[in-house]
């Protein structure tokens, strides 16, 4: 490791599914972040909700971290009892907020605070939590810029998929007039695996060991995780200013085994379809109407969107100046998302 590498610290809120793994990628990924860019990235404060919590101002390593986490039951190995993530967030004197806990759906409450409470002490901030983005971009946003702070959020909507970063960097210049997306790979699976015979309860359960369900997985059935990702895209690509609850939704609750099986039997799929777009777009206003919806739809296999199963994601983003542009992620799982935390990491660090 360069001695010449700046040290980096992490306040960690969420060591979950995401939170680990991010943990591991740091750790698997030491050498290069020191040899390549320059950066030794240390753990100052990890937070959960109910399993303790672990405050270390000089910072531990990843490999250190781990191995205070690893070692059998987390409500042993972190010491400290749970403590309020402001609170943690105040006494870690971190560089910057790891943000990665579950969806508050009616608001994106907690995480909103933490974003806030770090910007206020100049922290830059990486959201995996799609609450702040879907509810409040814009406030948050401009809080950012007015305290100098990076502010991103990759891993929002797509996993690790690139798609603020694609926008921000391959497509300058150009408008989204709208976006077809499937953004719900809990629907994905449990519709696909009900039309092969499966029960829900099954399918919800396998996706819930394989690690992408929701902390709550009524917010996947129900449709509130792709509604607070189509606001979130629209909010940041569409300047749409408009909040999860604004977004028509519909359940996968009442799918029966029957519909599922009939559609597959006619050839074609269930999906969970989320659709933006601009209802007008006139370059004087700062906000453009955006309508958005979560629907169920049968896909027929000439639909872009027929093979997007599983852990499978997909966005086709309508533009005006390149036409329609879509990102698919293959087979996403906590992994791809952990890597959204370090691909922006890295950004931060080349001061983007
Ligand atoms: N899993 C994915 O593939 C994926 C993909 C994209 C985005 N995301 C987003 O990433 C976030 C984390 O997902 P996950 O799958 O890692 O969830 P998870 O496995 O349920 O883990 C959530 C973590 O957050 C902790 N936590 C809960 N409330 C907290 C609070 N107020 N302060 C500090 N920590 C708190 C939990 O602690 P306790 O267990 O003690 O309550 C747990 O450690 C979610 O917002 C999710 O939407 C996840």
């Amino acid at each position: 490791m360069s001695d010449a590498s700046r040290a980096v610290k992490i306040c960690l809120l969420g060591f979950g599914n995401v939170g680990r793994r991010f943990c591991e990628l740091v750790e698997r990924k030491s050498g290069e972040l020191a040899g390549d860019h320059g950066v030794r990235v240390l753990f100052a404060a990890v937070g959960t909700g109910s399993h303790g919590s672990l405050l270390a101002p000089d910072g531990l390593t990843a490999a250190e971290m781990l191995a205070v986490a690893h070692g059998g039951d987390i409500d042993l190995m972190l010491p400290d009892p749970p403590r309020p993530g402001t609170e943690l967030i105040a006494a870690a004197g971190a560089d910057v907020l790891v943000e990665a806990t579950p969806l508050d759906p009616l608001g994106g409450h907690a995480a909103i605070e933490h974003i806030e409470a770090a910007f206020a002490r100049g922290m830059d901030v990486v959201t995996v939590n799609k609450g702040p983005i879907a509810w409040d971009y814009r406030r948050l946003a401009d809080i950012a810029a007015a305290n100098g702070c990076g502010f991103r959020f990759e891993g929002t909507v797509m996993d690790g998929a690139p798609v603020f970063n694609m926008w921000e960097s391959c497509l300058p210049g150009c408008r989204l007039l709208g976006f077809d997306a499937i953004f719900n790979a809990t629907t994905n699976f449990i519709l696909d695996a009900m039309g092969e015979g499966r029960s829900f309860a099954d399918a919800l359960t396998q996706t819930q060991a394989d690690g992408y369900a929701e902390s709550d997985p009524s917010h996947d059935i129900d449709g509130h995780d792709a509604a607070a990702k189509a606001a979130a895209l629209a909010n940041v690509l569409m300047d749409a200013r408009i909040t999860p609850d604004a977004v028509d939704k519909e359940s996968v609750r009442d799918v029966t085994p029957e519909r599922a099986a009939a559609a597959r039997r006619a050839g074609r799929r269930l999906r969970v379809l989320c659709t933006a777009f601009a209802a007008d777009l006139p370059a004087q206003r700062a906000a453009p109407g955006v309508r958005a919806s979560v629907r169920l739809v049968e896909l027929a296999p000439e639909h872009p969107f027929f093979a997007v199963g599983g852990s499978s994601l997909a966005v086709i983003l309508h533009t005006d100046l390149m036409g329609d542009v879509e990102v698919a992620e293959l087979a996403g799982l906590p992994e791809q998302t952990a890597f959204a935390v370090y691909s922006d990491l890295l950004a931060l660090q080349r001061g983007r």
